[in-house]
């Protein structure tokens, strides 16, 4: 029989590509999302990639009973892998008190229903945002976790840490918490990707959306950094290959390969690209011109990050096999199925 995984937030940029690659690999997946920040029609779309359509519960996880009943409308899940949750940075300084009790209590609901309903384990989508600039580069698992630069940030950190105290209690659950450094690009279908609300805060649907014609220009957030060109640093990760990821840490925890009851992983590639080196790879694999201009530095940003993905290449066997040109291209190709279908 296959084994039950709810996915939580499955709708959503990252939880749609996880739900495919689960469904690749034999899981049976239900999906619970609020739609607060995904449509419902991406439910088709996995069925279409698939041939599988997920179940799906419109549940908000901060409804604890709403939660206890897709537990027991599907019984025997087996793990967890919650996604849901707020995620824009800016945001989160004007609502923290939305972001800490969306992302906080989401998780602590379903922490608290794992025990209840005999679930095994539960992957946490945490991000590189918890090294804050780091000292040393590129970053390991064992960085410290500096001040969160962001209420959204500190969210991350909080839940880290209810994770690893929940589980130090006793409670009889496990878990794995996914540090993601960038992730970018959408499934090779061009079916399912990322949908921002609004005017894009992220580096890649800007881009997108400028090489389209919908954004004007597109404005380099600063090229006096201390980088060989000026330009910030970061490691973008393409998203299949971090879904992928989820499946085998899902793996993991169930075939109880773990070394600790709660463990911590990287996910990127190792390399850091700067943002003009991200411009010039994505004219050049896809032959489309960016309109694009040195603009002042954003406030609040980190000048350079990217992952020490050793430990995750070894322990969990999982390592980014794609090439920035291919993940810059299926980006792109997402931003041309949205205008043929007259989204954006
Ligand atoms: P997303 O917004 O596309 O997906 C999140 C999904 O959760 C959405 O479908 C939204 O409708 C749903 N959701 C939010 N609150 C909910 C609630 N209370 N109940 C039910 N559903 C709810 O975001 P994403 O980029 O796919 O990110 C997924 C996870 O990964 C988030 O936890 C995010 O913080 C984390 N993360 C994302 C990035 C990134 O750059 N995209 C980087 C690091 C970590
Ligand atoms: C990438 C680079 C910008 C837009 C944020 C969150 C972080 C994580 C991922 C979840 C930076 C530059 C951007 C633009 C630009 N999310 N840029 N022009 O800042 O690494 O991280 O998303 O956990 O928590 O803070 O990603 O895509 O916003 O920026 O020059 O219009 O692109 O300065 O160097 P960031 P980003």
């Amino acid at each position: 029989m296959k084994k039950r995984i709810l996915v939580a937030g499955g709708t959503g940029y990252i939880g749609s590509h996880t739900v495919v690659e689960l469904q690749n690999n034999g899981y049976e997946v239900i999906i619970v999302d609020n739609l607060s920040n995904s449509r419902a029609d991406v439910v088709d779309s996995i069925e279409q990639i698939t041939g599988i359509r997920p179940a799906f519960e419109k549940v908000d996880c901060l409804d604890y009973e709403g939660m206890d009943a897709v537990f027991t409308k599907y019984p025997g899940i087996e793990g967890i892998i919650h996604f849901a949750a707020s995620k824009a940075v800016g945001e989160s300084v004007e609502k923290p008190l939305l972001y800490y009790r969306n992302n906080i209590v989401s998780l602590i609901n379903i922490l608290e229903l794992m025990p209840k309903h005999g679930v095994k384990g539960i992957i946490f989508s945490s991000s590189c945002t918890v090294y804050g600039q780091p000292d040393v580069l590129p970053v390991t698992e064992s960085a410290p976790i500096k001040k969160a630069e962001s209420p959204y940030g500190n969210t991350k950190q909080i839940n880290e840490e209810i994770i690893d105290d929940t589980i130090a209690s006793g409670s009889p659950i496990k878990a794995i918490k996914l540090r993601y450094f960038n992730p970018i690009g959408a499934h090779p279908t061009a079916l399912i990707g990322e949908l921002p609300n609004g005017v894009p805060q992220n580096l890649i649907p800007y881009l997108t959306q400028t090489a389209m014609g919908i954004r004007e220009k597109l404005s380099v957030f600063g090229d006096d950094y201390d980088t060989p060109d000026g330009s910030c640093i970061r490691d973008y990760i393409y998203v299949v290959d971090l879904a992928k990821a989820h499946v085998i840490a899902m793996n993991r925890i169930l075939d109880g390969k773990q070394k600790q009851a709660s463990e911590v992983f990287n996910v990127g590639t190792g390399r850091g690209l700067s943002v003009l080196e991200l411009i010039n790879a994505f004219e050049s694999s896809t032959g489309v011109k960016l309109n694009y201009q040195i603009a002042p530095r954003r406030a609040g940003d980190i000048v350079k990050v990217w992952a020490d993905p050793s430990y995750a290449n070894n322990e969990l066997g999982w390592k980014a096999e794609t090439s920035i040109e291919d993940t810059l291209r299926s980006a792109w190709k997402w931003q041309v199925h949205l205008r043929e279908k007259g989204i954006m």
